[in-house]
């Protein structure tokens, strides 16, 4: 029988936190598969909610080993405002610093997240008022199926209703996450549509704007 754990993120799970985020950051895939360059995406995936908001972190420990997270936020406001104004212009001089516009797979990968900008792609309705937290939730491969995705969600919707939050968003691209998502009494408030994985995939795939009232 395996042991699993859901727990408050801690200072020491960071680097257990970010090896994950960067390993599933693709729809549970790697994220070297389009981008190179490990610590500055790991950053933009996991800087806000593990500097600014630790609080409202999880983790899922199976057997003693962390591997899985719930990243949340309270107020998805804050988090974009924090997101604009701090860590993306520290962000971008540290790609600078380190090279990361001249390799080719990032410059193919911001082409094309450029051009679908261009096309509307990111264009959605807000929902940040109805439904003003919101999560990321991954685990490694050898721990899904086993029920701590579920365990998660339950721990971070307790936290939620204790700090009197009304209702959580997130987006997601996989259509597996969002089965898990609807089985968690999500409902579907907008429907994209992204092309720039196309190159990786060889496919567009669909954005996912997921709801729920606490
Ligand atoms: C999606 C994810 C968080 C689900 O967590 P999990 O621990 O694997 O899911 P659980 O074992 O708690 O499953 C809960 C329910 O969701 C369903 N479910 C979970 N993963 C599913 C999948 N890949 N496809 C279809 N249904 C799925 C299960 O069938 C289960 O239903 P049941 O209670 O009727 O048996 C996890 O599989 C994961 O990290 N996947 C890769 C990354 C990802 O897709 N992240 C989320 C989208 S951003």
């Amino acid at each position: 029988m395996e042991e699993i754990i859901i727990r408050p993120y801690r200072q020491e799970d960071r680097l257990l936190v970010r090896e994950i985020a960067w390993n599933t950051a693709l729809m549970g895939e790697p994220a070297a598969l389009f981008f190179d360059g490990k610590e500055v995406f790991t950053d933009f995936l996991t800087g806000y909610f593990l500097d600014y908001e630790p609080e409202s972190c999880f983790v899922a420990q199976v057997n003693g080993r962390v591997s899985g997270y719930l990243l949340g936020t309270r107020d998805s406001v804050l988090l974009s405002r924090v997101f604009r104004d701090k860590i993306l212009p520290r962000l971008l001089l540290r790609a600078i610093r380190k090279g990361i516009f001249l390799k080719k797979k990032n410059l193919i990968f911001l082409a094309k997240c450029l051009r679908a900008i261009l096309r509307g792609e990111f264009k959605m309705p807000d929902f940040s008022r109805e439904y003003p937290a919101t999560l990321h939730i991954n685990l490694n491969r050898e721990s899904r199926g086993k029920g701590c995705g579920s365990k998660l969600m339950i721990v971070f919707f307790d936290y939620l209703l204790n700090s009197k939050v009304s209702g959580v968003h997130l987006a997601t691209m996989s259509e597996k996450g969002a089965c898990f998502f609807e089985k968690h009494g999500f409902g579907l408030l907008h429907k994209g549509k992204r092309s720039y994985f196309r190159h990786v995939l060889h496919r567009d795939v669909p954005l996912y704007i997921y709801g729920k009232k606490l």
